[in-house]
């Protein structure tokens, strides 16, 4: 698995990481089955798992299956998403508790009284409990305002969301990250199982063959990677044999821009 510099948090992450939406947000006796994905992903080399506790159970759910597979291998970026101060803290207190004692990247989640929760991070990092600080948001009309946070030097990277039939990060975020130095990871990167689930014909996929491209899924996250300012992409997925098939993606060679073309085009029809 091919690891990237997540901008100037100074990180290297892998290319392909694990998002936990939806996916870890069970209890009780789903949960091992899901501690076994985060195991195959671990395995495949995969290190970045990001999550929220806007994600129901999914921290928690996370923290136990890393302190079972190797917590020590894996880069947690998590988030902090209230406008209550003292549920901020709750927040990070939990996140704090279920990662043991450590996280390295902690996000602003949708930008949600971004400036305070800053404060709150930037102490938690004076503290040692985090490494790097950064922001989110998943919708198109909040880039503006994410792009003033992104100037005002006070996060090494940012989450937005990339994928073959979403491209408006091209258009001014990137550019941006690329010149403040910001890594960048790419959220819904199968367009939140939409993208992936209308797959083209195996013979669509022939002139990929040759970058390594298996399955439909691995040529979608292949289109993200291929941009270079992207830093890691985070599909989610409930199961282990996916987490492996996709992190296969984050291997080299990544495609040219004939071959994003060609993906964009069947994520198209
Ligand atoms: N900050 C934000 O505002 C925000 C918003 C959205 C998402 N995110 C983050 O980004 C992560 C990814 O986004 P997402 O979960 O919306 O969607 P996604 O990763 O684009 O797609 C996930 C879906 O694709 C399916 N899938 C995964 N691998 C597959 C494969 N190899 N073959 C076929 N299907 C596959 C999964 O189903 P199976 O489980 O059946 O495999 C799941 O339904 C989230 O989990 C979260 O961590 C952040």
């Amino acid at each position: 698995m091919q690891r990237r510099r997540l901008g100037r948090s100074g990180l290297e992450v892998s290319a392909v990481g694990l998002g936990t939406w939806q996916v870890l947000d069970v209890r009780d006796r789903e949960e091992e089955a899901r501690h076994e994905v985060v195991g195959a992903a671990l395995e495949a080399g995969i290190t970045l798992f990001d999550s929220s506790p806007m994600y129901g159970e999914a921290e928690r759910v996370l923290g136990d299956a890393l302190c079972k597979y190797g917590r020590d291998s894996a880069t947690v970026a998590t988030k902090v998403w209230t406008s209550d101060d003292r549920e901020a803290e709750h927040q990070t207190e939990d996140a704090l508790d279920f990662f043991g004692g450590r996280i390295e990247l902690y996000q602003v989640h949708n930008l949600v009284a971004v400036e305070k929760r800053l404060d709150l991070l930037e102490r938690l990092k004076e503290e040692g409990k985090v490494c790097s600080i950064g922001a989110t948001h998943h919708s198109r009309s909040a880039f503006p305002a994410l792009m003033d946070v992104m100037r005002g030097g006070r996060v090494d990277f940012v989450q937005v969301p990339y994928n073959a039939a979403d491209v408006a990060i091209t258009e001014e975020v990137l550019p941006l990250a690329e010149e403040l130095g910001l890594g960048v990871i790419a959220m819904v990167p199968l367009g939140s199982g939409r993208l992936v689930r209308k797959a083209p014909a195996d013979k669509d996929l022939e002139p990929l063959r040759g970058f390594g491209v298996e399955t439909w899924a691995q040529a979608l996250l292949k289109f993200v990677l291929s941009d270079e300012r992207v830093s890691c992409a985070i599909p989610a997925t409930s199961k282990p044999e996916r987490a492996r098939e996709n992190a296969r993606a984050g291997e080299p060679p990544f495609f040219g821009s004939e071959e994003r073309e060609y993906v964009r085009r069947l994520a198209r029809r």
